[in-house]
């Protein structure tokens, strides 16, 4: 294995990720017979396939509680860093993500935890920070959420204490404006004592400063109507990175159905969409979200979007059609993309078959050793 964990221990221009495999029904907020049950035998499975045809990384979803409805909608769901460590020492090559959030760890176990699963893994573990979005979660959990601005303020001190651990021999002392840590230590240090490659998708001002200055990925929307506007994104989010002598690589979200034909998948799509939808979680979704019927004079077209914004940028098509989507996104100076499916375990072997060998061919992938 190449050691540069940063660039996922391998050459490949665009990375490919799978999104949300840890939860019931991924992504999609869907009724289908064969939605995703995030059972660990499937998952298990999916890792090995993932790993086998070339993919780059796995990202969780840090999620504790459902959105209800019929499906409840992500209720079953693993802890990330336990599932990434469990995945980790049943795959090779790729890199699996824990998705944590930041208030609801204390550092020190986290750091600890993060290292087993680094070691397991043999330097393939990697950390999307999360600062906490649904307020039932947080109820549950014990832990107030903090105001905007102190969630981040709180994740750059809890990161920094994590990167001191991963990082330093001697005992040391950590005081900030929420932490008071006294004589810390930590050994073993992650793989090869390099921090692990650490991701944000925040979307606000503060969850992009954030980003900017202590991680080396960050997640963003394609804009697929217009390229430019996402190429100039990605070009001065770099040089605001490199300003303060940082590198970032800029990654995107969405979701997959490629089939045979177009048509086939574009009729597939167009079903879990707007017929198989579970409109109870949709609903749920929405209420957390301060949106009902009361307030909000387009509710039902907003019911209606819901199920098509959850699952970020769609990429449906024909192989070839992929292929090409997935290209236009790399144009724009995109670093790679975590994908959902609908049923993850059934529908990677058709893009290793079909859709690898299209990406490697346009020059995406290097090629298959
Ligand atoms: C690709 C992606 C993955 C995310 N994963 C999670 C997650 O697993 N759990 C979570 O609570 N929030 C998640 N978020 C939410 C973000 O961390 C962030 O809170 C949100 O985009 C709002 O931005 P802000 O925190 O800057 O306001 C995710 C967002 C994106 C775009």
């Amino acid at each position: 294995m190449t050691p540069d964990r940063y660039k996922m221990h391998n050459a490949n221009p665009f990375k490919l990720g799978l999104f949300g495999a840890n939860c019931s029904s991924g992504r999609a907020i869907n009724t289908l017979p064969e939605r995703w049950l995030a059972d660990w035998d499937s998952c298990e499975a999916m890792a090995k396939i993932a790993d086998e045809i070339g993919m780059d990384f796995i990202l969780p979803i840090g999620r504790w509680k459902g959105y209800g409805g019929p499906t409840n909608f992500q209720g079953s769901t693993f802890e990330t860093i336990t599932w990434a460590t469990g995945l980790l020492a049943q795959t090779k090559r790729i890199t699996i993500f824990g998705t944590v959030h930041a208030p609801l760890f204390n550092p020190m176990v986290a750091a600890k935890m993060m290292v087993t699963a680094d070691q397991v893994g043999r330097g393939r573990f990697a950390l999307n920070i999360v600062v906490g979005w649904n307020e039932p979660e947080f109820q549950m959990s014990g832990i107030r959420q903090r105001e905007h601005g102190d969630k981040y303020d709180y994740c750059e001190e809890w990161i920094t204490a994590i990167k001191r651990m991963w990082s330093e021999d001697e005992p040391f002392d950590f005081k900030g404006k929420f932490l008071d840590m006294n004589n810390v230590v930590s050994e073993p240090k992650p793989y090869g004592r390099k921090a692990p490659l650490i991701m944000n998708a925040g979307q606000s001002p503060e969850g992009k400063g954030f980003a900017l200055r202590n991680c080396d990925g960050f997640f963003t929307g394609f804009r697929e109507h217009d390229v430019s506007k996402s190429k100039e994104f990605v070009a001065n989010y770099k040089a605001e990175a490199r300003a303060i002598g940082r590198e970032i690589d800029v990654f995107t979200q969405g979701h997959v159905v490629c089939r045979p034909t177009r048509k086939e998948a574009e009729e597939y799509y167009h079903y879990f969409t707007t017929e198989a939808v579970d409109f109870g979680a949709i609903e749920e979704s929405l209420r957390l979200k301060g949106i009902t019927r009361a307030n909000t004079p387009d509710y039902d077209e907003r019911r209606r979007m819901l199920p098509l914004m959850s699952i970020g940028y769609p990429i449906v098509g024909s192989p070839d059609d992929v292929a090409e989507k997935l290209a236009r996104i790399h144009s724009a100076g995109i670093t790679g993309i975590g994908f959902s499916l609908v049923n993850y375990l059934k529908e990677l072997p058709f893009l290793g078959q079909e859709l690898m060998p299209r990406l490697e061919k346009m020059g995406l992938r290097a090629s298959a050793t």
